[in-house]
Protein backbone atom coordinates (compact mmCIF):
# COMPACT_ATOMS: atom_id res chain seq x y z
CA UNK A 1 0.00 0.00 0.00
CA UNK A 2 2.91 2.43 0.06
CA UNK A 3 3.13 1.82 -3.59
CA UNK A 4 6.77 0.64 -3.46
CA UNK A 5 7.76 3.49 -1.51
CA UNK A 6 9.90 3.27 1.94
CA UNK A 7 7.56 5.56 4.07
CA UNK A 8 3.73 6.87 3.21
CA UNK A 9 5.55 10.30 3.61
CA UNK A 10 7.62 9.26 0.33
CA UNK A 11 4.55 8.22 -1.45
CA UNK A 12 2.29 11.28 -0.32
CA UNK A 13 5.63 13.70 -0.75
CA UNK A 14 5.65 12.45 -5.03
CA UNK A 15 1.88 12.35 -5.13
CA UNK A 16 1.60 15.95 -4.83
CA UNK A 17 1.16 16.88 -8.24
CA UNK A 18 -1.92 14.68 -8.75
CA UNK A 19 -3.47 15.80 -5.33
CA UNK A 20 -3.07 19.73 -6.60
CA UNK A 21 -4.38 19.15 -9.97
CA UNK A 22 -7.62 17.08 -8.49
CA UNK A 23 -8.02 19.69 -5.85
CA UNK A 24 -8.46 21.84 -8.77
CA UNK A 25 -10.49 19.87 -11.36
CA UNK A 26 -13.73 20.64 -12.40
CA UNK A 27 -13.28 24.19 -10.37
CA UNK A 28 -11.99 26.04 -13.33
CA UNK A 29 -13.94 26.58 -16.52
CA UNK A 30 -13.35 26.58 -20.05
CA UNK A 31 -13.78 30.35 -20.02
CA UNK A 32 -10.57 30.52 -17.26
CA UNK A 33 -13.55 31.78 -14.52
CA UNK A 34 -13.99 29.85 -11.40
CA UNK A 35 -17.34 27.43 -10.79
CA UNK A 36 -17.43 27.30 -6.94
CA UNK A 37 -20.95 26.73 -7.19
CA UNK A 38 -20.38 23.83 -4.04
CA UNK A 39 -19.36 26.89 -1.73
CA UNK A 40 -23.21 27.22 -0.98
CA UNK A 41 -22.69 30.64 0.74
CA UNK A 42 -24.94 32.65 -1.73
CA UNK A 43 -23.18 35.24 -3.68
CA UNK A 44 -24.83 38.05 -2.17
CA UNK A 45 -23.55 36.87 1.53
CA UNK A 46 -19.84 36.81 -0.14
CA UNK A 47 -20.31 40.64 -1.52
CA UNK A 48 -21.17 41.74 1.90
CA UNK A 49 -18.04 40.35 3.58
CA UNK A 50 -16.11 42.55 5.45
CA UNK A 51 -13.62 40.71 7.56
CA UNK A 52 -12.09 37.13 7.21
CA UNK A 53 -10.50 35.18 9.94
CA UNK A 54 -8.82 31.70 9.52
CA UNK A 55 -8.67 29.23 11.81
CA UNK A 56 -6.63 26.48 12.00
CA UNK A 57 -3.54 24.50 14.17
CA UNK A 58 0.48 23.85 12.73
CA UNK A 59 0.51 22.68 9.34
CA UNK A 60 -3.17 23.77 7.83
CA UNK A 61 -2.37 26.80 9.85
CA UNK A 62 0.49 27.89 7.78
CA UNK A 63 -1.78 27.44 4.89
CA UNK A 64 -3.78 29.75 6.26
CA UNK A 65 -1.15 32.42 6.92
CA UNK A 66 -0.32 32.28 2.89
CA UNK A 67 -4.30 32.60 2.46
CA UNK A 68 -4.28 35.47 4.03
CA UNK A 69 -1.51 37.43 1.79
CA UNK A 70 -3.65 35.81 -1.38
CA UNK A 71 -7.22 36.92 0.21
CA UNK A 72 -6.06 40.66 1.07
CA UNK A 73 -4.18 40.91 -2.34
CA UNK A 74 -6.77 39.84 -4.44
CA UNK A 75 -10.19 40.88 -2.50
CA UNK A 76 -8.88 43.81 -0.43
CA UNK A 77 -10.99 42.63 2.26
CA UNK A 78 -9.01 42.63 5.56
CA UNK A 79 -8.22 39.37 6.77
CA UNK A 80 -6.48 38.18 9.55
CA UNK A 81 -4.93 33.95 11.11
CA UNK A 82 -5.56 32.81 13.80
CA UNK A 83 -4.68 29.46 15.74
CA UNK A 84 -7.77 27.82 16.47
CA UNK A 85 -6.44 27.23 19.89
CA UNK A 86 -5.62 31.36 20.73
CA UNK A 87 -9.11 32.53 18.64
CA UNK A 88 -11.87 30.68 20.62
CA UNK A 89 -10.23 31.81 23.98
CA UNK A 90 -10.07 35.71 22.97
CA UNK A 91 -13.41 36.62 22.59
CA UNK A 92 -13.17 37.60 19.22
CA UNK A 93 -14.83 40.39 16.88
CA UNK A 94 -17.39 38.63 14.85
CA UNK A 95 -20.96 39.10 13.33
CA UNK A 96 -23.05 37.77 10.59
CA UNK A 97 -20.22 39.57 7.67
CA UNK A 98 -17.33 37.61 8.80
CA UNK A 99 -16.35 34.78 6.96
CA UNK A 100 -14.50 32.27 8.93
CA UNK A 101 -12.48 29.71 6.75
CA UNK A 102 -11.31 27.16 8.98
CA UNK A 103 -8.55 24.82 7.46
CA UNK A 104 -7.84 20.73 8.32
CA UNK A 105 -6.93 17.77 6.86
CA UNK A 106 -8.66 15.51 9.59
CA UNK A 107 -11.77 17.33 10.14
CA UNK A 108 -11.12 16.65 13.47
CA UNK A 109 -9.01 18.99 15.41
CA UNK A 110 -10.65 20.31 18.54
CA UNK A 111 -9.83 23.34 18.71
CA UNK A 112 -10.60 24.01 15.22
CA UNK A 113 -13.82 22.56 15.67
CA UNK A 114 -14.75 24.46 19.31
CA UNK A 115 -13.24 27.96 16.85
CA UNK A 116 -15.57 27.38 14.32
CA UNK A 117 -18.59 26.42 16.69
CA UNK A 118 -17.58 30.02 18.59
CA UNK A 119 -17.62 31.75 15.51
CA UNK A 120 -21.30 30.18 14.57
CA UNK A 121 -22.45 31.22 17.22
CA UNK A 122 -21.24 35.07 16.77
CA UNK A 123 -23.50 34.66 13.50
CA UNK A 124 -20.58 34.29 11.31
CA UNK A 125 -20.30 32.27 8.18
CA UNK A 126 -18.14 29.45 8.32
CA UNK A 127 -16.76 27.48 5.41
CA UNK A 128 -14.16 24.44 5.52
CA UNK A 129 -11.70 23.80 3.86
CA UNK A 130 -10.78 19.88 4.70
CA UNK A 131 -9.95 16.61 2.87
CA UNK A 132 -11.73 13.76 5.16
CA UNK A 133 -15.30 13.41 3.25
CA UNK A 134 -18.06 13.90 5.86
CA UNK A 135 -15.65 14.67 9.05
CA UNK A 136 -16.75 16.70 11.77
CA UNK A 137 -15.78 19.92 10.79
CA UNK A 138 -17.09 20.30 7.13
CA UNK A 139 -20.45 18.42 8.96
CA UNK A 140 -20.86 21.21 10.62
CA UNK A 141 -19.92 24.38 8.98
CA UNK A 142 -22.28 26.50 6.46
CA UNK A 143 -20.14 25.18 3.22
CA UNK A 144 -17.31 23.17 2.42
CA UNK A 145 -14.61 23.10 0.02
CA UNK A 146 -13.10 19.66 -0.21
CA UNK A 147 -9.57 19.92 -1.24
CA UNK A 148 -8.84 16.48 -3.07
CA UNK A 149 -5.20 15.07 -1.87
CA UNK A 150 -6.71 11.37 -1.04
CA UNK A 151 -5.65 9.63 2.26
CA UNK A 152 -2.92 11.24 3.79
CA UNK A 153 -1.48 8.57 6.33
CA UNK A 154 2.14 10.07 7.27
CA UNK A 155 1.48 12.27 10.53
CA UNK A 156 3.58 15.00 8.78
CA UNK A 157 1.51 16.59 6.47
CA UNK A 158 2.75 17.18 2.87
CA UNK A 159 0.11 16.47 0.15
CA UNK A 160 -2.70 18.05 2.34
CA UNK A 161 -0.78 20.97 2.91
CA UNK A 162 -0.14 21.85 -1.02
CA UNK A 163 -4.08 21.11 -1.80
CA UNK A 164 -5.07 23.21 1.12
CA UNK A 165 -2.90 26.25 -0.36
CA UNK A 166 -5.12 25.63 -4.20
CA UNK A 167 -7.66 25.84 -1.75
CA UNK A 168 -7.12 28.79 -0.20
CA UNK A 169 -6.22 30.05 -3.59
CA UNK A 170 -9.44 29.12 -5.07
CA UNK A 171 -11.44 30.98 -2.45
CA UNK A 172 -9.34 33.91 -2.44
CA UNK A 173 -9.77 34.45 -6.28
CA UNK A 174 -13.38 33.33 -6.29
CA UNK A 175 -14.03 36.18 -4.01
CA UNK A 176 -12.01 38.24 -5.99
CA UNK A 177 -14.43 36.97 -8.59
CA UNK A 178 -17.09 37.78 -7.11
CA UNK A 179 -16.55 40.69 -5.61
CA UNK A 180 -15.57 42.20 -8.92
CA UNK A 181 -12.07 43.95 -7.43
CA UNK A 182 -10.13 45.61 -9.33
CA UNK A 183 -7.50 43.03 -9.63
CA UNK A 184 -9.35 41.45 -12.65
CA UNK A 185 -6.96 41.03 -15.13
CA UNK A 186 -4.43 39.80 -12.77
CA UNK A 187 -7.14 37.05 -11.58
CA UNK A 188 -7.48 35.49 -14.98
CA UNK A 189 -3.22 35.43 -15.56
CA UNK A 190 -2.82 33.74 -12.17
CA UNK A 191 -5.51 31.28 -12.38
CA UNK A 192 -4.05 30.08 -15.58
CA UNK A 193 -0.92 29.92 -13.44
CA UNK A 194 -2.79 28.09 -11.29
CA UNK A 195 -3.70 25.20 -13.41
CA UNK A 196 -0.43 24.37 -15.05
CA UNK A 197 1.05 24.42 -11.21
CA UNK A 198 1.52 20.40 -10.93
CA UNK A 199 4.09 20.32 -13.84
CA UNK A 200 6.15 22.76 -11.54
CA UNK A 201 5.78 20.73 -8.65
CA UNK A 202 6.57 17.80 -10.65
CA UNK A 203 9.45 19.31 -11.70
CA UNK A 204 11.03 20.09 -8.72
CA UNK A 205 10.40 16.59 -7.39
CA UNK A 206 12.68 15.63 -10.27
CA UNK A 207 15.59 17.60 -9.05
CA UNK A 208 15.41 16.61 -5.07
CA UNK A 209 18.83 14.48 -5.19
CA UNK A 210 21.13 16.83 -4.12
CA UNK A 211 18.80 17.86 -1.13
CA UNK A 212 18.60 14.63 -0.03
CA UNK A 213 22.55 14.61 -0.08
CA UNK A 214 22.41 18.13 2.01
CA UNK A 215 20.26 16.23 4.61
CA UNK A 216 22.10 13.22 5.16
CA UNK A 217 25.24 16.00 5.17
CA UNK A 218 23.41 18.08 8.24
CA UNK A 219 22.87 14.79 10.63
CA UNK A 220 24.48 15.65 13.37
CA UNK A 221 23.87 19.06 13.78
CA UNK A 222 21.69 20.41 16.35
CA UNK A 223 20.07 23.33 14.94
CA UNK A 224 18.68 24.84 11.90
CA UNK A 225 17.30 28.13 11.53
CA UNK A 226 14.59 29.33 8.31
CA UNK A 227 14.46 32.34 6.95
CA UNK A 228 11.32 34.03 4.69
CA UNK A 229 9.44 36.70 4.04
CA UNK A 230 5.99 37.24 2.75
CA UNK A 231 4.41 34.75 1.28
CA UNK A 232 8.06 33.01 2.27
CA UNK A 233 7.72 33.13 5.67
CA UNK A 234 5.42 31.12 6.64
CA UNK A 235 6.85 28.57 4.32
CA UNK A 236 10.05 28.75 6.50
CA UNK A 237 7.34 28.25 9.56
CA UNK A 238 6.26 25.27 7.95
CA UNK A 239 9.46 24.28 6.94
CA UNK A 240 10.85 24.26 10.69
CA UNK A 241 7.33 22.56 11.73
CA UNK A 242 8.35 19.56 9.61
CA UNK A 243 12.02 19.45 10.90
CA UNK A 244 10.82 19.39 14.04
CA UNK A 245 8.27 16.86 14.05
CA UNK A 246 10.56 14.47 11.52
CA UNK A 247 14.21 14.88 12.74
CA UNK A 248 13.79 16.49 17.02
CA UNK A 249 16.13 18.88 15.59
CA UNK A 250 15.79 22.03 17.16
CA UNK A 251 14.38 24.44 14.04
CA UNK A 252 12.86 27.54 13.98
CA UNK A 253 11.41 30.13 11.28
CA UNK A 254 11.78 33.82 11.35
CA UNK A 255 10.67 36.33 9.62
CA UNK A 256 13.70 37.53 7.66
CA UNK A 257 12.60 41.24 8.39
CA UNK A 258 12.88 40.50 11.96
CA UNK A 259 16.38 38.65 12.14
CA UNK A 260 18.17 42.37 13.54
CA UNK A 261 15.49 42.22 15.70
CA UNK A 262 16.92 39.38 18.32
CA UNK A 263 17.55 35.85 15.75
CA UNK A 264 20.72 37.55 14.18
CA UNK A 265 21.99 36.90 17.58
CA UNK A 266 21.95 33.05 17.06
CA UNK A 267 23.76 33.09 13.68
CA UNK A 268 27.25 31.43 14.35
CA UNK A 269 29.66 29.44 12.50
CA UNK A 270 28.29 26.39 10.62
CA UNK A 271 24.78 27.18 11.56
CA UNK A 272 22.55 25.85 8.93
CA UNK A 273 20.44 28.59 7.83
CA UNK A 274 17.56 27.59 5.17
CA UNK A 275 16.14 31.31 3.26
CA UNK A 276 13.60 30.83 0.99
CA UNK A 277 14.11 34.07 -1.67
CA UNK A 278 11.33 35.92 -3.20
CA UNK A 279 10.97 36.41 -6.95
CA UNK A 280 13.59 39.03 -8.31
CA UNK A 281 10.18 39.80 -10.39
CA UNK A 282 7.34 41.38 -8.66
CA UNK A 283 8.06 42.55 -5.02
CA UNK A 284 12.11 42.88 -6.44
CA UNK A 285 12.67 45.47 -2.75
CA UNK A 286 11.76 42.59 -0.60
CA UNK A 287 13.84 39.94 -2.59
CA UNK A 288 16.62 42.44 -2.47
CA UNK A 289 16.23 42.75 1.24
CA UNK A 290 16.70 38.96 1.59
CA UNK A 291 19.75 39.17 -0.45
CA UNK A 292 21.12 41.49 1.99
CA UNK A 293 19.84 39.46 4.51
CA UNK A 294 21.88 36.48 3.13
CA UNK A 295 24.92 38.37 2.48
CA UNK A 296 24.95 39.32 6.58
CA UNK A 297 24.36 35.84 8.00
CA UNK A 298 27.15 34.30 5.90
CA UNK A 299 29.50 36.89 6.81
CA UNK A 300 28.73 35.84 10.60
CA UNK A 301 29.57 32.44 9.14
CA UNK A 302 26.21 30.87 8.88
CA UNK A 303 26.32 27.88 5.97
CA UNK A 304 23.23 29.10 3.50
CA UNK A 305 21.05 27.40 2.16
CA UNK A 306 19.19 29.02 -0.43
CA UNK A 307 16.35 28.38 -2.11
CA UNK A 308 15.53 30.71 -5.37
CA UNK A 309 13.65 31.30 -8.20
CA UNK A 310 16.04 29.67 -11.39
CA UNK A 311 18.01 32.10 -13.02
CA UNK A 312 18.37 34.28 -9.93
CA UNK A 313 21.48 34.96 -10.13
CA UNK A 314 22.11 37.70 -7.74
CA UNK A 315 21.64 34.95 -4.95
CA UNK A 316 24.24 32.82 -6.07
CA UNK A 317 27.54 34.21 -4.62
CA UNK A 318 26.15 34.07 -1.41
CA UNK A 319 24.88 30.69 -1.00
CA UNK A 320 26.79 27.59 0.08
CA UNK A 321 23.90 25.55 -1.21
CA UNK A 322 21.52 26.68 -3.92
CA UNK A 323 18.04 25.08 -4.22
CA UNK A 324 16.29 26.04 -7.61
CA UNK A 325 12.89 26.21 -7.91
CA UNK A 326 10.19 27.42 -10.83
CA UNK A 327 9.69 30.90 -11.71
CA UNK A 328 5.83 31.34 -10.27
CA UNK A 329 3.62 34.31 -9.33
CA UNK A 330 5.31 35.49 -5.90
CA UNK A 331 1.71 34.43 -4.13
CA UNK A 332 1.60 30.67 -5.70
CA UNK A 333 5.57 30.68 -4.90
CA UNK A 334 5.09 28.32 -1.62
CA UNK A 335 3.81 25.54 -3.68
CA UNK A 336 7.37 25.03 -5.32
CA UNK A 337 9.39 26.22 -2.08
CA UNK A 338 7.79 24.03 0.12
CA UNK A 339 8.13 20.84 -1.76
CA UNK A 340 12.27 20.76 -0.97
CA UNK A 341 11.91 21.20 3.04
CA UNK A 342 9.68 18.45 3.00
CA UNK A 343 12.18 16.46 1.11
CA UNK A 344 15.07 17.65 3.42
CA UNK A 345 12.66 17.02 6.45
CA UNK A 346 12.29 13.19 5.33
CA UNK A 347 15.58 12.40 4.00
CA UNK A 348 17.25 14.03 7.73
CA UNK A 349 14.57 11.98 9.83
CA UNK A 350 15.73 9.13 7.98
CA UNK A 351 19.53 9.62 8.46
CA UNK A 352 19.18 9.81 12.16
CA UNK A 353 16.84 6.96 12.56
CA UNK A 354 13.86 8.50 13.10
CA UNK A 355 10.45 6.59 12.64
CA UNK A 356 9.53 8.77 9.67
CA UNK A 357 5.43 7.89 9.41
CA UNK A 358 4.97 7.80 13.23
CA UNK A 359 7.19 10.48 14.95
CA UNK A 360 7.51 10.23 18.54
CA UNK A 361 4.49 11.55 20.84
CA UNK A 362 2.82 12.97 17.80
CA UNK A 363 -1.02 11.82 16.48
CA UNK A 364 -2.31 12.13 13.29
CA UNK A 365 -5.28 14.04 14.00
CA UNK A 366 -5.35 15.68 17.26
CA UNK A 367 -8.47 15.20 18.90
CA UNK A 368 -7.96 16.73 22.36
CA UNK A 369 -7.05 20.15 23.24
O1 LIG B 1 -6.10 17.66 10.56
P1 LIG B 1 -5.62 19.08 10.72
O2 LIG B 1 -5.24 19.69 9.43
O3 LIG B 1 -6.64 19.94 11.45
O4 LIG B 1 -4.35 18.98 11.64
C1 LIG B 1 -3.68 20.14 12.09
C2 LIG B 1 -2.32 19.81 12.65
O5 LIG B 1 -2.45 18.92 13.75
C3 LIG B 1 -1.38 19.18 11.63
O6 LIG B 1 -1.25 19.97 10.50
C4 LIG B 1 0.01 18.92 12.23
O7 LIG B 1 0.62 20.13 12.51
C5 LIG B 1 0.85 18.05 11.27
N1 LIG B 1 1.39 16.92 11.97
C6 LIG B 1 2.00 18.80 10.65
O8 LIG B 1 2.75 18.02 9.79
Amino acid sequence: EKGGYDYFMLKEIAEQPKAVADTLLGRIDASGSLTLDEVRIPVSVLREVDKVVIVACGTAYHAGMIAKYAIEHWTRVPCETELASEFRYRDPILDSRTLVIAVSQSGETMDTLMALRHAREQGAKVLAICNTNGSTIPRESDAVLYTHAGPEVAVASTKAFLTQLVACYLVALYLGQVRGTKWGDEIGTVIEELSEIGNEVEEVLGTMEPVRELARSLADKNTVLFLGRHVGYPVALEGALKLKELAYMHAEGFAAGELKHGPIALIEQDVPVVVVVPSPRGRSVLHDKIVSNIQEIRARGARTIVIAERGDETVHPYADHLIEIPRTPTLLQPLVATVPLQVFACELATARGNEVDQPRNLAKSVTVE
